[in-house]
């Protein structure tokens, strides 16, 4: 059975059904660009979920999943996960949120004083864009300057996109290509300036530029490959020279590095941090921390919002960050992360297809060494979608979790094998085009950072 409109195969026929359905009524139809389905195999991947647990998830379709996105990152644990939802409904038995404040506040920002070497201070946010937002107004606050230079993703709001206004700051290589900055203030133009990562000349010359007008430096330290060797040491040096905030966003990188997120890894040190995502497996949760002389400003400022007290959220960090701890979980999707590597790179050497999968353990990604850029984008569409149809979900990078498991690694490689078995007739007997069941994959989502 094949949709008119869509060209959905049968195996999806419900969740394009529901997404025809969400464009009438949803601008934009997902409230996230990583949940639309043109980043997947279109007509072929899903697009609505029913129920997940563990490391899988279930379409509207019936079809069953090993979910190698993890909630875009947000769950680390595994979906459904008894301890944390034990929590949160205890929590929920007694009220969500209150007329006044709660005692999980303080415990939650106790805990992450305690874990993450920058925080002397905390404060709280729904989520992880909202938590930059509010990083970036207590800089500006804290030093009296304006303008952000910024390296990664760091989500929608004004401050962020304000860098697109500028015709010769365009982000087409670092955000969503050919974004138009609708909706933000053309003042703002200038405000917020792109640099690119492991580039310390670029950056301490965007510093003398802009001499005693930057506040904040916000950049992801790294997101699925290392830092060059010193990178990040020479930008902490640059920031306490010209005395700007060094904010880490590790929104992305979480608490999967370690239990005391990426910082004592990297062994780098900034002034703020920004968490959310997996901070709270997968329950709406974000935290802004920092050192003391730059977070007490924020007492005078203006951050307000009733839902950041909301202890739903704030008790599942508690207990989500509990449990990364008791459970090992950085050696564990360490551990996993490796096993699905070389299980990749074993199916590459033995079909002979261009392919490496590489990157940090938690977060690897397969590369395609194909020259031909447009076969290339092909050959990752192809990839997605016989993945799918083999019952794994992602794209060309792995998300890891704490519930994914042998038998996910097992499946998981037995379908890459396969998959990259049939990219190597389908090139050589050059049936690509024949072979796929959509238009090519749209990534028009693109980072500063790897
Ligand atoms: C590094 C980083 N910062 C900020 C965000 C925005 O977080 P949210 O989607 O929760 O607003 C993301 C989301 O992908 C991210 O990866």
């Amino acid at each position: 059975m094949t949709n008119a409109t869509t060209g959905a195969t049968s195996r999806v026929a419900k969740s394009m059904q529901l997404y025809e359905r969400a464009l009438e009524i949803i601008p934009g139809a997902t409230q996230l660009i990583s949940r639309r389905p043109s980043r997947f195999a279109y007509g072929v991947s899903p697009v609505f979920a029913t129920h997940a647990k563990g490391g899988r998830f279930w379409d509207v379709d019936g079809n069953e999943y090993i979910d190698w996105v993890s909630g875009i990152g947000a769950v680390i644990l595994g979906y459904a996960d008894p301890v944390v939802d034990e929590s949160v409904c205890r929590q929920l038995a007694t009220g969500t949120m209150y007329s006044v404040n709660h005692e999980v506040e303080l415990e939650l920002a106790e805990l992450l004083i305690d874990r993450i070497p920058c925080a002397e201070m905390v404060r709280y946010a729904k989520g992880g864009g909202e938590a930059c937002a509010i990083a970036v107004r207590i800089a500006r606050g804290a030093t009296g300057r304006d303008k952000i230079l910024f390296c990664g993703y760091h989500g929608w709001h004004d401050w962020y996109l304000a860098a697109n206004l500028s015709a010769e700051a365009s982000l087409d290589p670092h955000l969503f290509s050919g974004i138009d900055p609708t909706g933000v203030p053309r003042s703002l133009e200038g405000t917020s300036i792109p640099f690119p990562y492991g580039d310390l000349t670029a950056l301490g010359q965007l510093l003398d530029d802009h001499h005693g007008e930057v506040a904040a430096i916000m950049m992801e330290p790294f997101r699925s490959d290392w830092p060059p060797q010193g990178y990040l040491e020479g930008v902490a040096a640059l920031a306490k020279q010209h005395a700007v905030v060094l904010i880490f966003d590790e929104v992305s990188t979480g608490f999967r590095p370690s239990a005391g997120g990426s910082q004592p890894v990297l062994e780098v040190m900034p002034d703020m941090a920004v968490f959310a995502k997996s901070i709270s497996n997968g329950y709406p949760m974000g935290a802004v921390v920092g050192k003391r002389d730059v977070m007490e400003p924020a007492a005078t400022m203006f951050i307000s919002s009733t839902y950041w007290s909301d202890t739903l959220g704030i008790q599942a960090a508690i207990t989500t960050l509990s449990e990364v701890e008791k459970r090992d979980v950085p050696v564990k999707v360490r551990e996993i992360g490796t096993q699905l590597q070389d299980g990749v790179n074993a199916a590459a050497k033995r079909t002979g297809i261009p392919a490496i999968c590489q990157g940090v353990a938690f977060h690897p990604h397969i590369d395609f060494q194909l020259p031909d850029e447009a076969l290339k984008e092909k050959i990752v569409t192809l990839f997605v979608q016989e993945m799918a149809k083999r019952g794994c979900f992602g794209m060309t990078s792995f998300y890891l979790n704490a519930a994914h498991d042998a038998r996910d690694i097992e499946q998981t490689i037995g379908a890459v094998g396969e998959v990259f078995e049939l990219m190597d007739h389908a090139m050589r007997d050059q049936r690509v085009d024949e072979l796929l069941e959509c238009d090519t994959k749209n990534d028009s989502f693109r980072r500063l950072v790897r």
